[in-house]
């Protein structure tokens, strides 16, 4: 897989570690910086990584900040990104097979170096989970990214029950 790689100076260490496992484990690693602990801002670099996902230019993207979460409000802001952050191998897994999430977010400064290389591993190796109440959930996101484009439609029509047809007391 092509993993386009960024950080601010918060996970600039912890990226440097994870594109090492990557490419270990045989991806191809596109690292966008940054390069070294002097301080930037971590919304140029989460953008930088977000469009090169959306533009194709790589498969999936990894982010790295203090929290991993101002990357991730940064990353959701373009188009055809679904950026998770993830703590536990468990989000990781869900993430993946229910959201179909194309760049992963990490705090350097919440999680390890260990689990850190962990929950990356799980995120890359599950599969979504396609064909079904997932699959029409992530189109509906997309719909949804689409209405909110539109410049004066800043709502998106219909209830959640409208939406979602299929959605019944049960179904996960
Ligand atoms: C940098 O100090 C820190 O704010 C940043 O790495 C990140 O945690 C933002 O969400």
């Amino acid at each position: 897989m092509r993993v386009a790689v960024g950080a601010d100076h918060a996970g600039f260490g912890l990226k440097q570690d994870l594109a090492d496992l990557l490419r270990r484990l045989g991806h191809e690693v596109v690292d966008l910086g940054t390069y070294s602990t002097d301080p930037v801002d971590y919304p140029d670099i989460a953008l930088a990584v977000a469009r090169a996902v959306a533009g194709g230019e790589a498969d999936r993207g990894l982010i790295v900040c203090g929290t991993g979460i101002g990357s991730s409000i940064v990353a959701n802001k373009v188009r055809g990104v679904r950026a998770a952050l993830c703590h536990d191998t468990f989000s990781a897994r869900a993430t993946r097979e229910h959201n179909d999430s194309n760049v992963l977010c990490l705090g350097a400064r919440v999680v390890g170096p260990g689990l850190a290389a962990d929950i990356l591993t799980t995120w890359l190796g599950a599969a979504f989970e396609a064909g079904g109440r997932h699959e029409r959930r992530v189109r509906r996101i997309a719909a949804i990214e689409l209405e909110e484009s539109r410049p004066g439609q800043g709502r998106c029509g219909g209830t959640p029950q409208e939406s979602s047809p299929a959605s019944r007391p049960g179904r996960t």
